[in-house]
């Protein structure tokens, strides 16, 4: 069942380019974004949108809020579900309310979707299984077709969650006749090319093996991007913390200097995304700071950065989300290369479920 994979978890990042295009087909069109699955008035009225998950579907969800600001122009706020159940929050009607879940079972996710319909909103869940709890819910559904995923560490869920996102910022954007048929072209070209930055090649796989011998020695890790590359650098802390249970947090990178750069030292990996299509010299400045004190620096880039200690090179790509996806693939390999070095369960960690049902 594993198909000659060591885990499930690298089956399964092997599997994205193929999901991904799976995901994509029939709705990404020659010249547009097709979701026939949305009620063709789910924009009327809407102002701003609201969106709530947990865990790596929280990362997605934090990710489409500069898709959806940048590109459809709709305020949108992204809360983690637990957060949201307590807070008492203010519910519009004049907000659509996404939620986001691989599993479509996840307890807290789940209340904030039944608050959201209770006080009568709109509700949309992206989710990767059918007649799940969330899909009987909410009042639209758009499945992400990622297939069973096995390992708990979430990977193709995030990817196939992430594209559908971005094709949604898109699909609202023309809807709401807020982007130009140029610019739309443009992202529809890059879409197209997700597959191919999703791929694994065997230099890229070998190159985190590599690493793995000496980062498993890490006293912690700092993962920092900006824009996107924030939620970006959440998740590849949160899959090595998940798998390798070494302490790794995931910064903006322009925040270091308003506190955690104080822990900064060569004991303290910095793993930098630096992305050539979007802010690459604010985050090379963040990184400077870094490496003037002491801290090792990997950077992940298609660019090579002289203050680096280790450098994982990434393809030269035309568009900032291309790069997000290949370097998602070189996170996870990352984590899951320092777990297996660790002796660890790669599909089963300690102390966590696939599927969290109870508060
Ligand atoms: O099924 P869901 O997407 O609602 O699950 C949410 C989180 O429990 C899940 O993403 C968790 O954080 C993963 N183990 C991350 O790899």
């Amino acid at each position: 069942q594993k198909d000659g994979f060591r885990f499930f978890m690298e089956k399964e990042i092997y599997e994205q380019s193929n999901v991904v295009s799976d995901c994509m087909l029939g709705r990404l069109q020659d010249e547009e974004i097709l979701f026939e699955e949305l009620d063709s008035s789910i924009l009327n009225g809407i102002k701003e949108i609201n969106i709530c998950a947990c865990g790596t579907s929280y990362h997605a969800g934090l990710t489409a809020s500069y898709l959806f600001e940048r590109h459809s122009k709709i305020r949108c706020n992204v809360v983690i579900a637990s957060e949201f159940r307590y807070k008492e929050p203010l519910l519009n009607k004049n907000s659509l309310f996404i939620v986001i879940s691989q599993s479509g079972e996840t307890a807290d996710t789940l209340e904030a979707l039944k608050m959201a319909k209770n006080a009568g909103l709109k509700t949309l869940v992206i989710c990767n299984v059918d007649n799940s709890s969330m899909t009987r819910l909410a009042d639209n559904t758009i499945l992400t077709r990622a297939g069973i995923e096995k390992g708990v560490a979430s990977t193709k869920a995030f990817s196939t969650q992430t594209v559908v996102l971005w094709m949604l910022s898109l699909y609202f954007a023309k809807q709401n006749d807020k982007i130009s048929q140029e610019v739309l072209q443009k992202e529809l070209h890059a879409l197209r090319e997700v597959p191919k930055s999703l791929i694994v090649s065997d230099k890229m796989h070998e190159k985190t093996r590599r690493l793995s011998k000496r980062y498993l020695h890490g006293h912690g890790f700092f993962f920092i991007g900006r824009d996107v590359f924030f939620p970006l650098a959440l998740e590849g802390a949160l899959k090595l913390k998940e798998i390798s249970y070494l302490h790794a947090e995931g910064y903006p990178a322009g925040e270091m200097k308003h506190g955690p750069i104080a822990l900064a030292d060569p004991e303290l990996f910095t793993i930098a995304l630096m992305p050539e299509n979007l802010l690459y010299d604010k985050i090379k400045s963040n990184v400077e700071e870094l490496s003037a004190r002491d801290s090792t620096i990997c950077t992940i880039s298609p660019l090579e950065f002289e203050l680096s200690d280790d450098f994982i090179k990434t393809q030269e790509a035309s568009h900032y989300m291309l790069e997000f996806f290949e370097m998602l693939v070189v996170l996870q390999l990352l984590s899951m290369e320092i777990s297996i070095r660790l002796g660890n369960d790669v599909d089963m960690p300690r102390n966590l479920a696939k599927s969290v049902t109870v508060e």
